[in-house]
């Protein structure tokens, strides 16, 4: 039997789709194109309207498909299966419909569809794991949900309040992935700063410690981080812990603070500048990046243009830059959606180069610059690709038996996207 997964969104659902991928492949799928597929699976996000628009999109051509193939299963997961059910549930081709909160449910949840489908309960055997989309760098989730509620934003509503899974489960994973072979993992959450408030005697400051003890893992890195959580102490912890990357994502979303506490981020652009300076004075050899959205209810010109104005301060290394979409449930839903898209297009081009500008100007002092890569792949081209440190990408020549290496690059040229070079 044959199975298509397609996944939408963020890391956290990346994830959720690797657990997925596990767990049909436990039970006897091969992965496949979706026309052969006698199981199909949308691992959905609702963070825009957008991202919601091109999973609709996608279930007309499987409403098609279905209607010529009655057996086929079809399931929606993910984010809107929890924001969008209503909508989802008049969809009568769809067989399961599971949200991010009830995902432990569904091998159970799969195997009583295709009992009632007339396929044979598949083989299955426990524990399930991650079908881990490469051999080098994990996820791991810390924390699950989000308790922040920033006023644009669905995900408390669709993924539950903030939890930190008990830390020991979390180092016994790490300690399997390490021997497995894993060099890297990304601890995952929403806010991973507040990793640990609700359990006594822990942070996410010691769960890095901690970590780090772990042998055989040679970088962690984690995302998201909440610059209101973020604190020096945590900072001078980074510095101190080799094994953690000098990468900082820290989303501000607005340079306005009539913006920033309409948003309720809880912070202000003074606090969020002072902690970049705090960063680049104590880890001066670092990367900081960021998110942002374009026409929020509350930005005019004026508040754009303190945002502008914050770009330039810290000019970012990557900036992920979004129009703001209205989503229904949210408190800022009530204020409308008063700037015009073609307004918010010329912002969001605006800060895209910008961004472009800024990007430059950050790589440029690194042509000459001797880094460290973890080599994750090879593109088309038959170059391998890696990451340093920084979460920066490049480009070199070298032997496939690289793969999965710490190696030393030597970076000859660069555009604000990526690096180039060769390997010493
Ligand atoms: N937890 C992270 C944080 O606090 O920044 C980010 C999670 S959110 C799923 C990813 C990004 O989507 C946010 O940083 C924000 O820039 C963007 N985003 C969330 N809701 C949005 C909305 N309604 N419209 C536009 N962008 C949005
Ligand atoms: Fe959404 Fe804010 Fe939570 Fe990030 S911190 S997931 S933006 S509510
Ligand atoms: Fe992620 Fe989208 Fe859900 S960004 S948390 S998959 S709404």
């Amino acid at each position: 039997m044959k199975y298509f997964l397609k996944t939408y969104g963020c890391q956290m659902n990346i994830h959720d789709s690797e657990f997925i991928s596990g767990v049909v492949e436990e039970m006897g799928f091969f992965p496949s194109p979706p026309d052969e597929a006698d199981l199909i699976i949308l691992n959905t996000c609702s963070v825009r309207d957008r991202a919601e628009q091109k999973v609709r999109t996608y279930l007309g051509d499987l409403k098609k498909i279905k209607s010529k193939n009655p057996r086929l299963v079809i399931g929606v997961m993910g984010c809107m299966a929890s924001r969008a059910r209503d909508y989802l549930e008049r969809l009568n081709f769809l067989d399961f419909l599971l949200g991010p909160t009830q995902i432990e449910s569904f091998p159970a949840v799969l195997s009583g569809v295709l009992k009632n489908k007339g396929i044979s309960p598949p083989r299955v055997s426990l524990p399930f794991k991650y079908k881990r989309a490469d051999k080098i760098s994990a996820y791991v989730n810390i924390t699950l949900g989000c308790s922040n509620f920033c006023s644009y934003c669905v995900v408390p509503y669709v993924r539950g309040r903030e939890r930190s899974r008990p830390p020991e489960e979390i180092i016994e994973e790490i300690k399997d992935l390490s021997g497995c072979g894993f060099l890297e993992v990304i601890l995952l959450g929403q806010n991973v700063n507040a990793y640990g408030k609700e359990i006594p005697g822990w942070s996410f400051e010691r769960l890095l410690e901690k970590i780090a003890e772990i042998d055989g893992i040679q970088r962690i890195r984690y995302t998201t981080s909440h610059p209101r959580d973020f604190t020096k102490s945590l900072v001078l912890k980074i510095k101190n812990l080799p094994k953690v990357c000098e990468h900082f994502h820290l989303p501000v979303q607005s340079g306005s603070n009539k913006v920033l506490e309409s948003m309720n981020r809880g912070y202000s652009r003074e606090e969020y500048l002072d902690l970049v300076s705090f960063i680049r004075e104590e880890v001066p050899v670092s990367s900081i990046t960021t998110d942002l959205i374009v026409g929020y209810p509350e930005e005019g010109e004026r508040e754009f243009l303190e945002t502008v104005d914050l770009m330039e301060r810290v000019k970012f290394d990557h900036a992920y830059i979004l129009t703001y979409s209205p989503r229904p449930g949210t408190s800022a839903f009530s204020l409308g959606d008063p700037v015009p898209s073609s307004e918010k297009e010329r912002r969001l081009h605006f800060l895209q180069e910008k961004q472009r500008q800024h990007s430059l100007f950050r790589n440029l002092p690194l042509k000459g610059e001797t880094l460290e890569v973890l080599v994750e792949g090879k593109d088309p081209k038959g170059n391998l690709i890696g990451r340093t440190r920084t979460n920066k990408e490049a480009f070199f020549r070298g032997e496939e038996s690289l793969l999965g290496k710490l190696v030393r690059v030597k970076i000859e040229e660069v555009t604000p996207w990526s690096l180039k070079g060769k390997e010493l």
